[in-house]
C-alpha cells in the first residue's frame, strides 16, 4: 500500500510513523508514506495556500489551485484508489471503513484547515471524506495520523501473531472481553478462575460472554446493527 498524504504542516504528522508498528511496517515496505507539503504547490511570492471566503464570514478557505495541482501531479504517477478528505463533516472513521481501506492500493489522504477547503475540490477531486469522532480539530493532520494507524495496523503481516487484530475490540462488533497477566493474585485481587482451567473451549466460551456483557453495558448501539 501506497500512502500520500497532503498537508499544510507535514511536522506535525511525522512522529507517528518513525515509531513501534507503523514504522516496523514501512521499514519492512508493507506501506510507503510520503508527505506533499502544499506550499510547494503554489504559485504566488508568498505561498498562499488560503483566502477569504466569497460571501464574507470569519475564517480562511483553502484554495483549489496548489491542491489541484498536487494531486493532479499524483495521479500522472499511478491511478489511485480513493483520495480521501479528512473532516469533521465526513462519514465516522470505523473498523468497518479501516478493513475495507486496509485492501487499497493507493490512496491519497487531503488535510484541511482553516474552515476547510473550497467546495469545488470536494466536488471535483475527493472520493471519500471521513471523520475521526464529532469535535473539531484544529487540522486534519491529527485525523489523518488516526486514520493511517487504523488501517495499517490490518495489512496483512503489519502485526505479527501475538497481536492479531482479529481479537480487536469491534472486529465482530463487539468490545473486546477483559484481560489479565501476572501475578495471579495483586493485593488480593485474583484473576477469573476459569483463565487456569486449561479448559479452552470453555475459557473462550467465557470470553465471549464477557464481550457480549461489556458491549450490552457499554455500547448497545453496536448490537443493534
Ligand atoms: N478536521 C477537523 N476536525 C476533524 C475531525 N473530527 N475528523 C477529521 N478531520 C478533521
Amino acid at each position: 500500500m501506497r500512502i500520500d498524504i497532503i498537508t499544510v504542516l507535514p511536522e506535525l504528522l511525522k512522529s507517528p510513523f518513525e515509531a513501534s508498528i507503523l514504522k516496523r511496517a514501512i521499514e519492512a515496505n508493507l506501506v510507503e508514506i510520503h508527505f506533499h507539503n502544499l506550499r510547494d504547490y503554489t504559485s504566488d511570492k508568498y505561498k498562499s495556500v488560503d483566502d477569504y471566503q466569497f460571501g464574507g464570514g470569519a475564517g480562511m478557505v483553502m484554495l483549489i489551485e496548489p491542491i489541484d495541482k498536487c494531486i493532479s501531479a499524483l495521479k500522472t504517477e499511478r491511478s489511485y484508489d480513493d483520495i480521501i478528505y479528512m473532516t469533521p463533516d465526513g462519514e465516522r472513521l470505523n473498523q468497518g471503513i479501516a478493513n475495507q481501506l486496509s485492501l487499497k492500493k493507493n490512496m491519497i489522504i487531503l488535510c484541511g484547515h482553516y474552515k476547510g477547503v473550497d467546495q469545488r475540490v470536494r466536488d471535483h477531486f475527493i472520493t471519500r471524506e471521513i471523520s475521526i469522532g464529532d469535535y473539531v480539530l484544529s487540522g486534519g493532520e491529527l485525523g489523518a495520523a488516526v486514520l493511517c494507524d487504523a488501517v495499517i495496523r490490518l495489512i496483512p503481516g503489519v502485526l505479527g501473531n501475538e497481536t492479531s487484530a482479529l481479537t480487536d475490540s469491534f472486529q465482530d462488533n463487539l468490545l473486546a472481553p477483559p484481560i489479565y497477566t501476572r501475578p495471579r493474585d495483586y493485593n488480593g485481587w485474583q484473576v477469573p478462575e476459569i483463565l487456569f482451567s486449561g479448559d479452552f473451549p470453555k475459557i473462550e466460551k467465557w470470553r465471549e460472554d464477557q464481550a457480549l456483557i461489556r458491549t450490552r453495558e457499554r455500547r448497545p448501539d453496536l448490537m443493534d446493527d
